[in-house]
């Protein structure tokens, strides 16, 4: 077990699951809207536990081809998902079924990795349960935060061509916090565009949340905040908890976290940094009135990676680095360029990196803009944040930041920004290791 959690234990199980991507309408906040979708909703979380060997067959009826990459999960390589480099695309009418050991639990999710479908409604969370899970709780909550534009705003492919053009931020509709509750397929969604509503949770007085920012189309992170909220998982690993009012999220991490909702109603705020509005998920126990949305964060005490510390389990084993690769994030916003070390995505460019060594990778952000960036395939360290492990990892403007990870699973792994824009612009690699 070098890298920590990751268990070879296999349960014996296969857990199967269809999905088919399509042209549907969802509920944004009381406004049904035509997206693309899978299955003909925004699916609740597909479920499996660690060990078990998930099968889920992936059917296109989009009028563009796709693939579906797992967010997070450390897979084999060629189950990755990446058109063109761990796989063919998926046309129009095919049909393409992904196989694989799930080496850690956690809370994942997964999305298309063509073009600006993610921005559409193709994405669901997955959550790997813990066969031996040490935390007790009532009830188990799944937020998925989207800064929804698709049918409300300009579509995904209006703000990438206004980008493009100059036009600057192309505004989105509205923010939308979808909710799940434990084990019911189908996300109902809450509320959005800065108006409180409940959400018709129903809860005893214990609930889990493994609140997510997933959508990938507004340039700075969201912010979601409730009372005492006590982190527990960074990106699906277990941390020593932490009790907060705030989580600063990027699109693509993930945090677990526990709360203890008393009498009355709670709320989850989420706030887009940078602009205005807002959405909320309450949680209602008994009678009383909620509060209103705030307008502004941050709000109360803000977790920093610095105060996550990865639990025994997760921790990288004390290795020296021997091998350290800097990765420039570099571009503009006019014109709308965002590259890897000054170049945009080339698919014959290989980072190479060697098997079986400690590998540090140092993002350098020379930009203006946020870059939350993500490795597939692995789960990297923070050594600035006492070794907290994560996969993906805002880059502040203007700032560095150092990530360790054991070069131990091979193949050609995608090194990117999870800013579905930034990524359309160019701003991806692709890190392979050395024969
Ligand atoms: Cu959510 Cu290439 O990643
Ligand atoms: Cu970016």
């Amino acid at each position: 077990m070098p890298t920590g959690l990751r268990s070879p234990t296999i349960t014996g199980r296969t857990v199967d699951y269809a999905l088919t991507a399509q042209r549907g309408k969802v509920d944004i906040g009381g406004q049904v809207v035509p997206t693309w979708l899978f299955n003909d909703t925004v699916p609740g979380p597909l479920r499996a536990t660690q060990g078990d060997r998930l099968r889920v067959v992936v059917r296109n009826q989009i009028p563009e081809s796709t693939t579906v990459h797992w967010h997070g999960i450390a897979l084999v390589n060629p189950m990755d998902g990446v058109p063109d480099v761990t796989q063919p695309p998926i046309d129009t009418g095919a049909s393409f079924t992904y196989d694989y050991v799930l080496p850690d639990a956690g809370t994942y999710w997964f999305h298309p990795h063509s073009g600006l479908q993610l921005d559409h409604g193709l994405y669901a969370p997955l959550i790997v349960e813990d066969p031996n899970e040490p935390l007790g709780y009532d009830q188990e909550w799944v937020l998925v935060l989207d800064d929804w534009t698709d049918g409300i705003g300009p579509s995904p492919e209006g703000i990438d061509r206004a980008l493009r053009e100059g036009k600057g931020n192309a505004d989105s509709g509205g923010m939308d916090m979808g909710s799940g509750s434990g084990g019911t397929p189908g996300m109902g969604h809450g509320s959005m565009g800065g108006m409180g509503g409940g959400s018709g949770i129903e809860a005893s007085d214990k609930a889990m949340a493994k609140p997510g920012a997933l959508g990938g189309d507004w340039n700075y992170p969201a912010y979601l905040s409730a009372r005492a909220l006590s982190v527990t998982h960074a990106d699906g690993f277990p941390v020593r908890p932490v009790t907060v009012d705030q989580l600063v999220i990027g699109m693509g991490e993930r945090y677990d976290v526990l709360i203890t909702a008393g009498d009355g109603n709670f709320s989850f705020n989420a706030l887009p940094d940078g602009k205005p509005g807002g959405a909320r998920g309450v949680l209602s126990t008994g009678s009383g009135t909620t509060p209103p949305l705030p307008t502004a964060a941050p709000i109360g005490r803000t977790l920093a990676y610095a105060d996550l510390q990865p639990s025994e389990a997760a921790q990288l084993p004390t290795k020296k680095v021997d091998q350290t690769v800097n990765i420039a994030l570099t571009g503009t916003m006019k014109p709308y360029v965002w590259t890897i070390d000054g170049k945009p995505y080339d698919p014959n460019r290989r980072i190479a990196i060697d098997a079986g060594k400690r590998i540090r990778l140092v993002f350098a952000n020379s930009t203006m803009m946020w870059h939350p960036m993500h490795l597939h395939g692995h789960t990297f360290a923070l050594p600035a944040a006492n070794g907290v492990r994560k996969d993906t990892v805002i880059v502040a403007p203007m700032s560095h930041l150092a990530v360790d990870f054991d070069a131990d699973n091979p193949g050609a792994w995608m090194i990117h920004c999870h800013n579905t824009y930034h990524v359309a612009a160019g701003m991806m690699a692709i890190m392979a290791y050395a024969k």
